[in-house]
């Protein structure tokens, strides 16, 4: 029965070698599996510190990862003081959890060397970025270990903030949460000439939750429960850090935040209320702010936020958190416990990341206009698709579907012509939020049937998330490469169960 239960780190168990086992059990045994596996951890499973608890006056200090432009990116184990006091084994791009953050102008020609030392196969994806087919990390496209794999592709993309991550099928969600993924940060003059803040002042953030256990690891061992939900952590990790403190001046900031979590939806607001200013989403800048006092983001999704600290006295500690919301006809992942290994439900209010304002900064200004753009107009849309995201009741073979079907890396399920505009309709058919991301192009959001657009709608995307019950149209073209990608669902535990079709541009 501890079979269904992935081994540790250097382990094996794809996504095939999971349906045989948990595809051979019935609910009984099932339930009979999970209540052995609950007294194997010793009631462990639970938070370790209650989510809402009064933040402690330490914390850890939150770090820019390094910055490349490029050069030899190595996949391999490694180790990296995470929680105080304690070594944890990471798995690693370019040698660090993060790992370092890929910074380049548009226009450029980003060459990058990926060596697999790890004893699996890995492959690098460019999340958000236009790149060739054979560049793109195509989930079938694999780098053997003790291989490498040569990448060189020009950077056409709009300055934004991108992300890399390891994409090969039934194993990206072990290898993001043992710690592979970047930031891809790219700019150019139009964006320079606006004066954002920068340097010291514009900082890259990925937010990335984490089951705290007392050996300090990032063990991935999903229970057949979590593979619904996605594994949800119990902490927040900013930059790789636990209980997250970024000592700041008090002066404009400019926080690029990436939702690199496998599962976790955050509601981002600050503490006391304040708004703040979203000026960026997936594929760049807005046309001009927009002010908020809270902010969803799905797995996978960037926003770009000013948010004004000049009036903050030195000594201030303000919060950012994660607001407790209820997903609209879902059933809330994580919330039985012994059901997964450990996390706190979907929805759940967390801690994020606490800014505390340690010195005085130079004054500066919100721009009143950012960078106009193109939008696409959904009346002139020449076609359109739809996309169903189903989910069974039980993490089984074939559960996890897109228009019915689970992915098969030899079947062509979507075709698309560069150039045509088209509108797509994501409709989520299931119970779980579902991050919707497609390959070698941005979109636009159109509609959701939910309601009027979120701030983190308005701008250009490459992933959308959508509520149960919800149906989101999407203005979308092709522009760059024709060739195989792939469309998936973000959750990194559904696109690895198959959540992901092939989708081939001509
Ligand atoms: Cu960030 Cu295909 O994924
Ligand atoms: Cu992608
Ligand atoms: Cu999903």
């Amino acid at each position: 029965m501890r079979r269904v239960r992935p081994p540790r780190q250097e382990g094996h168990l794809d996504r095939r070698d999971f349906f045989r086992v948990t595809g051979r059990l019935g609910l009984g045994s099932f339930l009979v599996a999970e209540a052995a596996a609950l007294a194997d951890c010793g009631g462990s499973a639970g938070p370790s510190t209650a989510p809402n608890a009064p933040a402690p006056d330490l914390g850890s200090t939150v770090t820019r990862p390094p910055e490349t432009g490029g050069g030899t990116l190595l996949a391999s184990v490694g180790s990296q003081s995470i929680w105080p006091g304690a070594t944890t084994a990471v798995w690693t791009l370019g040698g660090s959890f993060p790992g370092p953050t890929i910074r380049v102008g548009r226009g450029a020609s980003f060459s990058a060397r990926i060596e697999n030392r790890l004893s699996e196969p890995t492959n690098v994806h460019w999340h958000g970025l236009a790149a060739p087919p054979e560049m793109d990390g195509h989930p079938s496209d694999l780098i053997a270990p003790g291989q490498s794999r040569d990448i060189a592709f020009p950077i056409l993309d709009r300055a934004g903030t991108y992300w890399y991550h390891p994409h090969p099928d039934g194993r990206t969600a072990r290898q993001v949460y043992g710690g592979m993924a970047g930031f891809f940060i790219v700019e150019d003059g139009r964006e320079a000439a606006l004066g954002l803040p920068s340097g010291e002042y514009d900082v890259p953030l990925v937010l990335q939750d984490r089951r705290t256990s007392p050996d300090h690891s990032l063990t991935y061992a999903p229970g057949p429960m979590d593979l619904m939900a996605g594994v949800l952590g119990d902490a927040v990790l900013v930059n790789g850090k636990p209980d997250a403190v970024l000592p700041v001046a008090a002066t404009l900031y400019r926080l690029r935040l990436l939702n690199g979590s496998n599962a976790r939806v955050y509601r981002l607001a600050f503490a006391d209320g304040r708004s703040f200013q979203v000026i960026g989403t997936d594929g760049g800048l807005l046309e001009r702010p927009v002010s908020v006092t809270a902010v969803d983001l799905g797995p996978g999704e960037r926003i770009e936020i000013l948010v004004d600290l000049a009036r903050d006295p030195v000594g201030t500690s303000i919060p950012l958190r994660s607001l407790a919301f209820s997903v609209p006809g879902g059933m809330g992942g994580g919330m039985m416990p012994g059901m997964g290994g450990g996390g706190v439900a979907q929805g759940t209010a967390l801690d994020v990341l606490r800014l505390r304002v340690d010195r005085s900064g130079p004054a500066a200004r919100v721009p009143a206009t950012l960078v106009p753009f193109e939008r696409l107009d959904p009346a002139r849309a020449e076609g359109t698709q739809a996309f169903t995201l189903s989910m069974g009741m039980m993490p089984v073979a074939g559960a996890f579907t897109i228009n019915g079907r689970s992915f098969d890396p030899r079947r062509i399920d979507v075709r698309a012509r560069r150039g045509r505009l088209e509108l797509w309709e994501v409709r989520n058919a299931s119970s779980e939020p579902h991050p919707f991301h497609v390959h070698a192009t941005s979109f636009q959001v159109a509609s959701r049937t939910s309601g009027p657009l979120g701030a983190q709608d308005l701008g250009w995307k490459d992933t959308v998330l959508t509520w149960p019950g919800e149906a989101v149209t999407l203005a979308i073209r092709f522009e760059q490469y024709a060739g195989l990608y792939v469309l998936h669902c973000h959750n990194l535990e559904h696109e690895d169960a198959g959540m992901m079709l092939n989708l081939e541009v001509s």
